[in-house]
Order: structure tokens, then sequence, then C-alpha cells
């Protein structure tokens, strides 16, 4: 009998361990012969711990399982019990998916190169050996493949740049910082498919001429760290890291690096000073990490989804990936759905479905049971859309046009209950507390935005132009996106909810 029960931090978080015990300890007493696998999750949070069951018919689910339930489970033989799902396949949030980035996640078991391959990994590392770097590079921009850590930036054409640049030695480095409230898209992907995020870095070492590459990872992510530190372990011990990538290749290694925690340090420059060893501040562009990054040298900085993308779109073609999406957003999209939800956890579909769809439809609403008022979309410097726009549809074009940004693809949903100046406040209290201080704008604009949306909470309503100039000069004057997208959730706060900024409070924001 096969088992399955998640090794992932959130199912851990929820109780998976012990249920993982409590399987072994229960077959030990029957005597029933188990093969546990620590999966990764299959992305349906609410369900966690949610364990499956090898079957003749394929993998049945059961979830949300508990320690307790699991003698009752073995009694019922895995079949007819008040926590059937039935086939995973089938559960509705499952079944709705177009599943390429995280097409192993869950399915497998996570650092199991055998297990990998006979999903279809290193298929696309494969088919890049044999391709002339340009090749690769083209494959990758007709794919349409745009950086999901949150600008968007065409990621074919940023290889070309890096391929194009002079240097002795060049970098692949992975921002794996994930930093961005309610997302975890990063974490989830290294934690059950980290093979994955190693294939895709080799490939654009391939495609740069880049020989060595770090995967710049959280403090917060234990569990990642060490799944990706066994997993590269793994790889170099079967020849995909090495002199010789796969035996034929050029040379191309990598190491795990963990950064101490702080927001600023996901952004790409930021990132790399704290690689060096070097506060975690800002550099000015031009120059172009691109051109001088890592120690100077030419170096592609991109998030781990981007990365974890490029194996299925070299396995399967440029126009197979780019064949789902919408307008200039090409391929899936990994949604994280977060917060007061019903159904929390990773969606991952072609851009294109809209966000009333993913909020009322896909996650069923919140988990309150009260209306939703707001949906924060792209983390903590992402605009809160009413409801009045959920008809905008998930793309980068899209979202810019309704006043947002799609960011990392995390969504955090509001019931009517939340205050929507407090939040407000707390973008700025946020931004204050991160800034890096290297720019005026952010660094004291943050201090004076807290202050600000204070006075407003003590009832000076006259400060509300005050807190929309400050907004104003933040997003023009600052040197990254700290301080100039903060004005995102302030003002669509504003916008959309002037009422919880002007009617009459019996206390101040705290
Ligand atoms: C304040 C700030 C924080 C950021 N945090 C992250 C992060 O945690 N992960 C990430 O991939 N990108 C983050 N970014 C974006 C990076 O600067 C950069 O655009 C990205 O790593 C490039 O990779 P991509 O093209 O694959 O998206 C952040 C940007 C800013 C301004
Ligand atoms: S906007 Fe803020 S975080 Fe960005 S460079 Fe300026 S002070 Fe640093």
């Amino acid at each position: 009998m096969r088992i399955y029960v998640p090794g992932d931090a959130a199912a851990r978080a929820l109780g998976a361990d012990e249920v993982a015990h409590a399987v072994q300890a229960e077959a030990a007493r029957r005597g029933v012969t188990v093969t546990l696998i620590r999966n990764g999750t299959r992305g349906m949070v609410w369900l966690e711990p949610l364990v499956e069951v090898e079957t003749a018919a394929g993998r049945t689910a059961f979830g949300p399982v508990r320690a307790a339930d699991v003698p009752a489970l073995f009694d019922a033989g895995f079949g007819d019990h008040a926590l059937a799902l039935g086939p995973v396949e089938d559960i509705p949030f499952f079944a709705r998916q177009t599943r390429l980035t995280f097409a192993r996640c869950g399915l497998t078991d996570p650092l199991s190169l055998e297990d990998y391959r006979a999903h279809g990994g290193l298929e696309g590392l494969q088919a890049a050996l044999p391709m002339a770097p340009g090749e690769i590079v083209q494959t990758v921009t007709e794919s349409g493949l745009r950086g999901r850590g949150g600008a968007g930036f065409p990621t074919g054409l940023k290889w070309k740049t890096v391929s194009e640049a002079e240097g002795p030695r060049k970098y692949i480095i992975c921002n794996a910082d994930e930093g961005d409230s309610g997302t975890f898209a990063d974490r989830m992907l290294m934690e059950g498919d980290p093979f994955a995020l190693i294939e895709g870095m080799v490939i654009a070492g391939l495609a740069v001429g880049a020989t060595r590459g770090y995967v710049y990872l959280r403090s917060e992510y234990p569990d990642a760290i060490r799944v990706m530190h066994t997993a590269v372990d793994i790889a170099r011990r079967a020849g995909i890291l090495g002199a010789h990538v796969l035996g034929t290749g050029p040379a191309f290694d990598m190491e795990i690096r963990v950064g101490a925690g702080a927001y600023v340090c996901g952004e790409e420059t930021s990132l790399l000073n704290s690689l060096e060893g070097k506060r975690g501040v800002v550099r000015a562009k031009p120059p172009l990490p691109a051109h001088q990054g890592f120690l100077g040298r030419p170096t592609v900085v991109n998030n781990v989804i981007s990365l974890a993308s490029v194996p299925v779109i070299l396995a399967r073609g440029a126009q197979h990936y780019a064949g789902f999406g919408l307008g200039r957003s090409r391929g899936t999209i990994p949604v994280q759905i977060a917060g007061n939800v019903k159904h929390g956890g990773l969606f991952e579909a072609g851009f294109g479905m809209t966000l009333g769809a993913l909020v009322d439809d896909i996650a069923g609403g919140t988990a309150t049971g009260r209306p939703v008022k707001a949906v924060q979309v792209g983390g903590p410097l992402g605009a809160y859309f009413p409801r009045e726009k959920f008809d905008t549809p998930f793309g980068y074009e899209e979202f810019d046009g309704a006043g947002g940004l799609i960011g990392h693809a995390g969504i955090v949903v509001f019931d009517d209950q939340a205050d929507m100046l407090k939040q407000a406040r707390f973008a700025m209290e946020f931004c204050a507390i991160e800034s890096c201080g290297k720019c005026t704008p952010c660094r004291i604009g943050a201090v004076r935005g807290v202050e600000t949306v204070d006075r407003i909470a003590a009832g000076d309503t006259a400060a509300i132009g005050l807190l929309t100039e400050l907004c104003d000069t933040m997003r023009d004057g600052s040197l990254c996106a700290l301080g100039g997208f903060t004005p995102y959730p302030v003002m669509s706060a504003l916008t959309h909810f002037p009422e919880d900024f002007t009617a009459p409070r019996r206390e101040a924001a705290e």
C-alpha cells in the first residue's frame, strides 16, 4: 500500500507530521506493509493534511486528516469514509487548473530523481543540450514568458541581454526571497518539485553562458532550504550539475544562499548586494544587473517560478506554452489565494480568468461567510480591488489598466469588516519599516504617511489632500518600487472606500 502524506510546510503546520507518524504506527500495529511517501502539496490548503492512497483506479484523497482519524481510515480500508474526497484530479479546485509549472508538485516524491524523470523531468534540459544558446533564448522569447517575480519583464529579452554581455564569468541568480504577503508559490515549488528549479537554472546557464548559479532563499523557509540543499547534492551526484551538465554539456554548478530577512532584499539589486555580503541597499540603475550584476559580472536575476517554468517550455515547445493566456500575458500563472477565504491555496491556470471568478467561484468567497469588501492583489505594494473591478481579467496590461498590478500573483481577500484606513496605514508603516533608506521620498515619506493617516483617523479630513500629494511624490520620486508602489494600496483604499477615511471614528488607528 502506498500512502502519500505531504511534507510541505503548510501541511506540516496543519499536522501532517503527526498524521505520517500515525499512519506508520497504525500500519505496524496491524501488520500492514505501507510505503509512506512525503510528497509536496497539491496546493489545496484548506484540505491539508491531504492524504492520498494509490489504488488500481488512481490516487484517491482524504482530507483534512487528523492523526486521530487514521485508525478509522485503516478500518475503512481507505475506501468509504467521511473524509473521502475521491480522485485528487476530480476535486473541482484541482480539476479546473492547467498545471504546467506545478504539474509534478504533490504528485511525486520531491527528492526522488527517479520519480522526477518518470514524470517528464529533465526532458527540457535534454532538449536544450543540443541547441545553440541563441536557440534556447529564442524559444523562451517565443513562449512569451514574463518574469513572475513582480515586474513582468520578458524573460527571453533579459537572457538575450546577458548572453550578449561581455564578461569573464556570468551568473544565474534565482530570487527566492518571496516576501509578498499572501504568496507561497516559490516555497511550494521548492519544497514540492525542487529539481524543476534546478533544471530551469541549468537551462538558463546554457542559454546565456553562465557557469554558476545561486538561489537566494529567505531564512523564514527552513523546509525549502533543507529540500533545496538536498536536491542540489542529488543533482550534483547524478551529473546534472558539475563540470559537464548531463555528461556532455558545459559546466554549471549552483548553491543555496540564505537571506537574513528583509523585504527589500527581494528587489534584485538589493539582493545582489546582500549576496555579496553587503548591506541590502538598492543600487541605482543603470548599470542593469544583466550588464553588471553579481560581483560586477553579467547576471540573470529571475524569480523561482520564471525559472521553474523554463523546463516545460523547452520540453513541449514555445508554442505550447504560448497557447495559453491572454493578450501579452502568455502561459499560465499560479495564483495564490489567501486571506479570508473558504478555499485558500494555489491555482495555476492560463492568464485570463477574472478576479471575481477566482474570489467568488474558485475560492468560494470568505471563510467568515460575510460579503467580500476588497481584494489586495500583488502583495503589500498591490492595489485593493473593490467588487466593481472584479471583472478585471488576470493579465499584466489588464491589471495595470485597472490601476493595479499582478506582482507575484498573490491575492488576499478581506470581508466587509475590514477597515481600509487601517490597511492604508499598514501600507505606509510597512514601507517605513522595510525601506532601505537610500532615497528620501520613501525613507521620510512613509513615516510622514503614517502620521498623515493618523491625522485623518483623528478627524482631520483636510489631511486627505496632503496624503494624496505625498503619494504622488513617493510614486514619482522613489528609486525603487518599494517607495514607488506603496501609493497603490494607499490610494486604492482611499479612492474605492472613501467612507472609511471620512466617517467619524471612535479611536485613532492603532
Ligand atoms: C521591494 C521589492 C521586493 C521584491 N521582492 C521580490 C521577491 O521576493 N521575489 C522576486 O522574485 N522578485 C521580487 N522583486 C522583483 C525583483 O526586483 C526582480 O524584478 C525579479 O526578481 C526579476 O525576476 P523575474 O523577471 O523572473 O520576475 C521585488 C521588487 C521590489 C521592488
Ligand atoms: S524606494 Fe525605499 S527601498 Fe527603494 S531605494 Fe528608495 S529608500 Fe530604498
